[in-house]
């Protein structure tokens, strides 16, 4: 039997394609307890606590929420409300807040901060987002899958669309590569996963079954794929004066009715989120009095459409976010 007592969860690469599996069996036995209202508090006496650097809405609520649900205490630290990074370092928050606490979410800048807080942590350390690498997000990401394609992962083609150099592409690359999905990059040659990683996900894709590509050609990529999926253009962290350059390059890999028209019929939309499909958020409505684009990775009529899983993605992340917690805390 699997167990992941103990473990940190930084980056998906540290696990066998079993662990991930088992990952996404125990989120949907938490969905089910969740869905059928049955108390699931096997946690109870143990505390977390969240560290942001960077904003979110999903990965915090799945974390408070899921916490709560397990029976645990948890705290909230914003970007900017601990000493960390400022006045103290990060190897002694993570000393100080492993005696306090049975588990700590990071979310922020680089891996090697994730990195650097769990080996001196001494508890559990879970990664919320880091430039390079979203980890929880893929648990999710895969429930979801599966719950759409209930043959199995295996062998389905999933294509990433956009900005195939960010931390989500990164990582649905990783786990397309595990559990031996044919993972598709499309997006400008300057916007491509790193060689290194590319490198090591082939040779994970060697074992499985998965391949992996690298298109600049949106024909090519999303002719009978089972899974579309983008991300927005410019990424936390990055200057916001990227967007001009980022629209230009990245327009033509938006994901629009005749893009869907070119996968499988029976193929479904994924967004992480968040997305400013619309003008109604205060960047979509700048972004199109500055540029005149009204439309960004995604068009409304995509976003909007039956193909769109993308709320059940986001509450995917409750569920798997629960199972991390608890198979890693138990
Ligand atoms: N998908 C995701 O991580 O969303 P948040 O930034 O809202 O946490
Ligand atoms: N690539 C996005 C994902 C947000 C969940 C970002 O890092 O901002």
């Amino acid at each position: 039997p699997t167990s992941l007592s103990g473990r940190n969860f930084l980056k998906l690469l540290d696990f066998t394609p079993d662990e991930i599996r088992y990952l996404i069996k125990l989120s949907k036995e938490f969905k089910n307890l969740k869905l059928t209202g049955t108390p699931h508090r096997y946690l109870e006496g143990k505390n977390i606590v969240l560290l942001f650097e960077k904003t979110s809405t999903r990965t915090r609520c799945a974390f408070e929420v899921g916490g709560m649900d397990l029976g645990m205490g948890v705290t909230y630290l914003d970007p900017g409300s601990s000493q960390m990074g400022k006045k103290e370092s990060i190897e002694d928050t993570a000393r100080v807040l492993g005696r306090m606490y049975d588990g700590i979410e990071y979310r922020g800048f680089s891996q090697e901060i994730v990195e650097d807080l769990a080996a001196n942590a001494g508890v559990p350390v879970w990664n919320g987002l880091t430039n390079e690498f979203h980890p929880t997000q893929m648990i999710a990401d895969m429930l979801t899958v599966e719950e759409n394609f209930p043959q199995g992962l295996k062998g389905l083609k999933f294509v990433f669309m956009g900005d195939a150099e960010n931390n989500v592409a990164n990582s649905l690359m990783v786990v397309c590569a595990k559990l031996g999905l044919h993972f598709v990059a499309c997006g400008p040659e300057a916007r491509m996963p790193k060689a290194d990683l590319v490198a090591q996900c082939r040779e994970v894709a060697a074992e499985t079954g998965a391949t992996i590509t690298l298109t600049e050609d949106v024909k090519e990529a999303c002719t009978g794929a089972n899974v579309i999926y983008t991300d927005i253009w410019v990424s936390m962290g990055e200057p916001a004066e990227l967007w001009a350059e980022r629209i230009k390059l990245l327009e033509p890999y938006r994901v629009t009715k005749e893009v869907m028209a070119m996968a499988s019929p029976d193929a479904i939309f994924m967004h992480c989120l968040p997305s400013f499909h619309d003008t109604k958020t205060t960047i979509g409505a700048e972004i199109a009095e500055q540029f005149g684009v009204t439309e960004m990775e995604v068009e409304d009529a995509v976003f909007e459409s039956t193909q769109s899983k993308v709320f059940d993605e986001a509450e995917n992340r409750m569920h798997t976010i629960k199972a991390v917690m608890y198979a890693t805390l138990s």
